[in-house]
């Protein structure tokens, strides 16, 4: 990620700070679904040391703490505000760019949840946390996968993350250096009242970290109406969420 779109994405999460978290149900999923395939995969209940990446406001942090014990756990995130969420479970707080910020030596668990999609190269990422993990360490890490939100893509929006990817790219990345526990990725449409709505939800949820675009009122009412033809649906129209994940196992 360069510095320009770093500087773009903080604000805009920061921005979202108060409203995310209740706002971000389809992330809360995700991050419960990361903690489950740990558990199903065999994941010890204790790791010595843990960084997370992308902490936000702790979907995935409270879940992680909750279901282990991590003996010394670093959160991290580009957005000063989530210095709270550190500070609510108890954990150190490392603020910057995941990609560039020097993480901590020792790791036994590195995990990160709907975060390395705004990447640009999220398997250089997990080959980095592939070769920081010590042997016997574990990775978690949700990203989004090509689908994500293509209602947007179709109608011409600039808000698309760098870093959407498919998992089989994600396993690829770690391949010869960890055991992949799992690997996949699934489909869940959401639908709101209106493209407003969805536009309100993005805000809401800080994912407009790149959309430089600045609505005028007949800009505003080209989007809605092409939403609404290719998207309406008797539920409202529709946004589509990608998610794709990897758990996975450095040999000891
Ligand atoms: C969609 S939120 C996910 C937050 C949380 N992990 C969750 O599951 O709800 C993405 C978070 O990643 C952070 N982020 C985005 N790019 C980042 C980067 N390059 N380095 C560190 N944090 C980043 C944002 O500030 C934001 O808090």
């Amino acid at each position: 990620m360069n510095a320009p779109i770093a500087d773009r994405v903080q604000r805009s999460f920061s921005r979202s700070f108060r409203s995310y978290h209740d706002a971000a149900s389809q992330q809360a999923k995700i991050a419960d679904h990361l903690v489950q395939a740990m558990r199903k995969g065999g994941a010890p209940h204790r790791f010595a040391t843990g960084l997370e990446l992308g902490c936000g406001t702790g979907h995935l942090s409270q879940r992680l703490c909750r279901t282990f014990d991590i003996g010394q756990l670093t959160v991290n995130d580009l957005s000063p505000e989530a210095a709270e969420t550190a500070i609510s479970i108890g954990a150190g707080f490392l603020c910057g760019n995941a990609e560039t910020v020097e993480w901590p030596f020792q790791l036994n668990l590195i995990a990160s949840a709907s975060m390395i999609q705004w990447l640009h190269d999220p398997a250089a990422f997990l080959q980095r946390a592939a070769n920081a993990l010590v042997p016997g360490g574990w990775l978690a890490v949700s990203g989004f996968g090509p689908n994500q939100y293509r209602e947007l893509v179709k109608v011409g929006s600039t808000a698309k993350a760098p870093g959407l990817c498919p998992s089989r790219d994600l396993a690829a990345a770690v391949e010869g250096q960890m055991e992949v526990v799992s690997c996949g990725e699934s489909t869940s449409v959401v639908h709101f009242d209106s493209p407003r709505g969805v536009l309100k939800h993005l805000r809401r949820t800080g994912v407009n970290g790149r959309a430089q675009k600045v609505w005028t009122k007949s800009s505003l009412a080209q989007f809605s109406d092409q939403y609404v033809w290719h998207f309406g649906t008797e539920f409202g129209v529709s946004l589509t969420y990608n998610p794709t994940w990897i758990v996975a196992r450095k040999p000891g």
